[in-house]
């Protein structure tokens, strides 16, 4: 018995010396060492040996058992350390290798009006709000003091998705939610796009980008506004940009007003961005309106604010020289990467 159990080992520790692959040595441990393989059998047949043999011939089997399982680990990790640093050797990186080019794109001539107007109205203490393009007709009209027969409500001019929910026409709306969700003061713009039912054309286009802008506090006049609006356009469009008001309506401003800046092309004498006016109509606005400050709890007595709203397409097509708005959504690379 003894000598066939030294055979096994033997034989065993030949065959794992041997072993080229990890599949092969896996079936070597069932082999020898598996609960069909050759030492458990033995073990099985412990039973028919002598009381005193088989202690002996037991602990026997067992220090062969062990010293097998332990070689068999042993070649393991000596053949998957090989493995591992065949594959770095085959894997390895070569750095000086000229990289695949990665394309980077441009930011959208619409998308760097937004960030600039953002980071001048930031400067001045204001906050950045947003809201929903699927819009109630309360938020959009109802609340606006733009009652229900304001041909801005016509199905013209307006998406509707159901009587009282459409595409927002206007940033406007944002202003309620700021009212109804803040208390005064409130200093807030809005940017966001903007649907209308127009046909495409050179300026028109069924979704475009609005800012807004809104501030409601104690003692807001005119003159702030007027003065907000010109440190606007100074610090948007150039240091001699010149501001001009011109009377208006809006239902939810009182008074309001247009306003427009001095061509910064041409600096007001005329040419082709100016159509020969000098001016550029840039935006409306006005004193927000006492009946929609009481609509959205805010008592006009205490407090007052101004309003604006303006085109984002407007200002891109002024400031980069683009005379069809139609560019600015056909996403061709070739003409956003000039910007
Ligand atoms: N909502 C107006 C528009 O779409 C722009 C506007 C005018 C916004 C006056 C205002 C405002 O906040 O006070 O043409």
């Amino acid at each position: 018995m003894k000598e066939k159990i030294e055979e096994i080992k033997k034989s065993a520790k030949e065959k794992i010396a041997a072993i080229t692959s990890l599949q092969d040595l896996q079936d070597l441990k069932v082999k020898y060492l598996g609960k069909k393989g050759e030492l458990t059998s033995i073990l099985k047949g412990l039973g028919g040996l002598s009381a005193e043999e088989r202690p002996k011939i037991g602990s026997m089997v067992n220090q062969v058992r062990d010293e097998l399982e332990k070689s068999i680990e042993n070649a393991e990790k000596a053949m998957k350390a090989k493995a591992l640093e065949q594959r770095l050797e085959k894997e390895k990186i070569d750095v000086t290798m000229p990289s695949k080019a990665i394309k980077v794109g441009s930011v959208h001539p619409i998308t760097q009006v937004i960030e600039e107007v953002k980071e001048i109205f930031l400067g001045m203490g204001y906050s950045v709000a947003d809201g929903p393009e699927v819009e109630r007709t309360y938020y959009v009209f109802d609340q606006l003091n733009t009652p229900i027969d304001h041909p801005a409500r016509d199905l013209q001019d307006t998406f509707y998705i159901t009587e009282d929910v459409i595409l927002r026409t206007q940033t406007s709306s944002v202003q309620i939610r700021a009212m109804e969700n803040q208390k005064p003061p409130i200093k807030m713009i809005c940017p966001g796009a903007v649907y209308r039912s127009d046909t495409v054309d050179a300026t028109h286009s069924p979704l475009f980008h609005q800012i807004e802008g809104l501030v409601v506090d104690k003692n807001i006049t005119m003159t702030d506004l007027k003065g907000t609006l010109e440190m606007f356009a100074k610090n948007c469009l150039g240091p001699n940009t010149k501001i001009r008001f011109r009377p208006h309506h809006f239902p939810y401003t009182e008074p309001s007003a247009e306003a427009d800046v001095s061509c910064f092309v041409c600096g007001g004498k005329g040419c082709r961005v100016c159509k020969n006016e000098g001016w550029i109509e840039l935006l409306g606005c006005g004193m927000v309106h006492p009946k929609v400050l009481e609509n959205c709890g805010i008592d006009p007595n205490v407090y007052s604010g101004f309003a604006f709203g303006f085109g984002v397409e407007r200002i891109a097509m002024a400031k980069f020289g683009i005379d069809d708005m139609r560019l600015l959504f056909e996403n061709d690379v070739r003409f956003l990467k000039q910007f």
